[in-house]
């Protein structure tokens, strides 16, 4: 589906129908179809959206200078919530989507039923990271997507997930190299730039689950344990066999996981 946004084409994934909303928002540097399985296969009395966020998939990038910052993400989502006429929602973010969640719970709380907080940290970058950003942004720009597939693959999968779902690394590759060059960039810069979101972690008063793949080499389970440990009402989901994308690696224990969840605060 697709509809004019805040000046741009905005396009989501969307099934099931329900009071309850979830908004599934991808990690980087993918798209809405990271949600397929779930938006396939999770109970339909929910309403599942996963939009594309802005210059990623079929959203447009709009005239946006410079980074694509989580709070320009943030802010998007909350003009397409208006645009559907949905007042709350629970957000579920993988990675970059969790900073997103993050930004969205510091500019926009009220609209924030439940969170789920997949693959992510708190944290800002680090000297050292935003170094690694520097060097991604202008390693996509010089030789384009499939480069950047070339170098996150790897990491991204627990080391038994290509030949337990084969195919997967076709899939997340397809995915990579058909997002526009300067929209993974601009992400890139705007990850760098994000805010440190611990200090946020105790004021946030809604239900949160926490989901790690207990192999995941890019955001490691002592950055889940944290966050489970400083939000009030958090708990952790370890999804064993999975890396940085559990619910793609593990859709079974993943989607058990979050139905739970929703089921438990319905
Ligand atoms: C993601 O999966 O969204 C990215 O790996 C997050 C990051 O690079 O920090």
């Amino acid at each position: 589906m697709q509809a004019m946004v805040g000046g741009i084409r905005m396009h989501w994934r969307e099934a099931g129908h329900g009071p309850r909303t979830v908004v599934f928002v991808h990690g980087f540097p993918f798209d809405g179809s990271l949600w397929d399985d779930q938006l396939e296969r999770l109970p339909r009395r929910w309403r599942l959206a996963a939009p594309d966020l802005r210059g990623f998939g079929r959203s447009q990038m709009g005239l946006v200078d410079g980074p694509l910052t989580m709070e320009r993400f943030a802010d998007d989502l909350a003009l397409w919530l208006d645009h559907l006429g949905i007042e709350r929602a629970t957000l579920c973010g993988l990675s970059m989507g969790g900073y997103v969640a993050f930004a969205f719970w510091r500019r926009h709380r009220e609209r924030v039923a439940a969170l789920v907080l997949c693959s992510t940290r708190a944290g800002a970058d680090s000297a050292e990271a935003r170094e690694g950003r520097r060097a991604m942004a202008e390693l996509v720009r010089r030789a384009g997507a499939g480069a950047v597939a070339d170098v996150m693959i790897p990491k991204l999968l627990a080391p038994g997930t290509p030949q337990a779902r084969p195919g997967i690394e076709d899939r997340l590759r397809r995915i990579i190299e058909a997002q526009p060059v300067e929209s993974i960039a601009r992400a890139t810069e705007g990850m760098a730039l994000r805010e440190d979101s611990t200090a946020l972690l105790p004021t946030i008063d809604v239900p949160v689950l926490v989901v790690a793949g207990t192999e995941d080499g890019v955001a490691p389970l002592v950055e889940a344990e944290r966050m489970r440990d400083a939000i009030p009402e958090a708990r952790l989901v370890e999804i064993s066999g999975a890396g940085h994308l559990p619910n793609m690696e593990q859709p079974g224990a993943f989607d058990t996981a979050l139905t739970h969840f929703l089921e438990a605060i319905e």
